[in-house]
């Protein structure tokens, strides 16, 4: 007798028929085999184990960070020059080159610290990562919303982020945890002034500026070579909330912001952002009073204007999110002809870690995947096989030979460039060194004293609000480096805390600090 739940098709029910994947069709999708209608299961029931060992394989491991996050695709277009000075003067990057010129992107943003099911309304960076299919093979711009960083040297990063996501007892984010570390590493000051004001809480993806944070290189025809930051402006706007607009959507909704970014596309509203580079010549330039390869610092806008170069627009969302936004892999070793690393800690860090993740995380053949594939160049590799191996690279005539060099018709190494790199020579010993111009305050007080009123009112109530849930010596220490950032940031956070200027006097700076003489005269009259 055939069970009532597995009816086979309706009459007029034209729809395609389920099968397995090899093509079985599945008759019955509601029952498992048995010995008898109430007996044991079978071990050859195929179609059962094979539904059941797929599902049990769904998941790979969420990204260590970033893990919340949204995909969309579109075309970046060339503004070819600003004003009558062309980009090639500065890059032969050949997505740069010519007015008009339209290069496919994918572009994923993200939040930091919370897992893949996370609230995106909470406190946190939010990534900014593009990926460039130039016909020259693949362009990544990993990039965040806020321009600085917590931190300048790579070896820092597993210890900021441990301190920023969940104690590893409670796996509750624990702010003393969080101004522990931070209250030992004033490089930080800069990016909490950004974090903890309303610009740490995006209203969504669409009204969000991108920077690619680290310093960069550009190199033209000539092999000259120029340092570089990158800066994305949405058309849309900047908008933020504070942490009481956040707690209101978040009553209602903990994926806003990808929902916001599916239905604006999805209704024909393509956000837009405009690319901006600063340059500065690649030297050290000792005049300034930051290092030019230090991410905690922005380059004044003043001395070194942002040049419009191009824009990105987004007209379609994932087709598939687990294939197209769980699986894309984005990396800052990623660059084509014309783009190079500058020697900032940060980068050279980074640029190591992401690829060994994704390995990991995707597995070895990641780059086989479609949403990371060079789709618009010719890959030609000797790499060969591996789990999950799709299909093997082309290579050259003959199929015998996965090796270089040979005479045989194998592939051939491209040509030499025709000139050497122009970039500075560097000498030195092997050593394990800050850099000298640390400046950890200034940039920090001079974005305080650019925000809003209601900006700054936002930011004291959020520090105040963290730090009200900190040990005293912890919150000691954070008045003492918010009074050296700005009297007044310091002062009014102090008196939400109990704390005044004389309480913290007698603190020391740290002994991997370096002070400005402006750092020391602030110091001097906090007593
Ligand atoms: C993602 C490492 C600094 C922006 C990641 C991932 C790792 C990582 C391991 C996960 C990648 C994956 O699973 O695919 C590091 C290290 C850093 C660093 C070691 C410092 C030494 C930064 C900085 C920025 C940044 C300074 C901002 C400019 C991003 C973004 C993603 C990401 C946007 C998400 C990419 C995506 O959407 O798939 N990072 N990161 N990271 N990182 Fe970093």
């Amino acid at each position: 007798m055939t069970d009532v739940s597995s009816q086979g098709p309706q009459k007029g029910d034209n729809r395609e028929v389920l099968t397995n994947r090899q093509g079985h069709q599945v008759y019955d999708n509601q029952n498992q085999r048995t010995v008898g209608e109430r007996g044991p299961a079978t071990l050859e029931n195929y179609q059962f184990l094979e539904k059941i060992s797929h599902f049990d394989r769904e998941r790979i491991p969420e990204r260590v960070v970033h893990a919340r996050g949204t995909t969309a695709f579109g075309y970046f277009e060339s503004y070819g020059a600003w004003g009558d000075e062309p980009i090639e003067r500065y890059t032969r990057a050949k997505l740069f080159q010519g007015k008009g010129k339209r290069t496919d992107v994918a572009l994923r943003f993200s939040t930091v610290i919370g897992g893949r099911d996370s609230s995106e309304c909470a406190r946190d960076p939010r990534g900014f990562a593009v990926k460039f299919y130039t016909e020259d093979g693949n362009w990544d711009l990993v990039g965040n919303n806020l321009a600085v960083f917590f931190i300048r040297d790579a070896i820092k990063f597993p210890d900021v982020i441990h301190a920023l996501k969940p104690d590893p007892v409670t796996f509750r984010q624990e702010p003393n945890r969080i101004f522990d570390f931070m209250s030992q590493t004033p490089e930080c000051l800069h990016m909490l002034v950004n974090l903890f004001s309303p610009r740490g809480i995006p209203s969504d993806y669409r009204h969000q500026q991108g920077f690619g944070v680290n310093t960069y290189k550009w190199v033209n025809q000539d092999g000259d070579t120029v340092l570089v930051k990158y800066t994305w402006m949405p058309k849309q706007g900047v908008r933020s909330m504070t942490a009481a607009d956040a707690a209101n959507v978040q009553a209602h909704e903990t994926g806003h912001a990808t929902k916001d970014l599916h239905e604006a596309i999805g209704r024909g509203d393509y956000p837009e952002w405009e690319l901006l580079v600063q340059m500065m010549s690649d030297d050290e330039h000792p005049e300034l009073d930051f290092d030019p390869l230090d991410d905690t610092k922005t380059w004044p806008e003043n001395d070194f204007p942002p040049k419009p170069v191009g824009k990105i627009v987004l007209n379609r969302t994932v087709s598939d999110n687990f294939a197209e936004n769980e699986q894309i892999s984005f990396g800052t070793g990623v660059l084509v002809d014309g783009l190079d690393f500058s020697d900032d800690k940060m980068l050279v860090g980074r640029t190591f870690s992401y690829s060994d993740t994704q390995r990991y995380r995707v597995g070895p053949n990641y780059l086989q995947l479609p949403v990371n594939q060079a789709k618009n160049a010719s890959v030609r590799t000797n790499q060969r096989d591996g789990l999950m191996t799709y299909h093997q690279d082309k290579g050259g005539e003959n199929p015998h030979v996965n090796y270089e060099p040979s005479i045989t018709g194998g592939l051939r190494e491209g040509q030499f460039p025709t000139h050497d790199e122009q970039g500075p020579e560097i000498r030195g010993r092997l050593t394990r060194k800050r850099i000298a111009r640390t400046n950890d305050y200034k940039q920090a007080g001079q974005r305080y004293l650019l925000m809003e009123d209601w900006e700054r009112d936002d930011l004291v109530h959020n520090f105040t609000d963290q730090l009200s849930q900190c040990e005293r010596p912890i919150q000691e220490r954070m008045v003492w480096h918010l009074l050296l950032v700005e009297d007044d940031l310091g002062k009014r956070v102090g008196e939400g805390l109990g704390i005044s200027p004389q309480d913290v006097a007698h603190l020391e700076p740290l002994a991997s600090q370096t002070l400005t003489d402006e750092d020391r005269e602030r110091l001097a009259n906090l007593g």
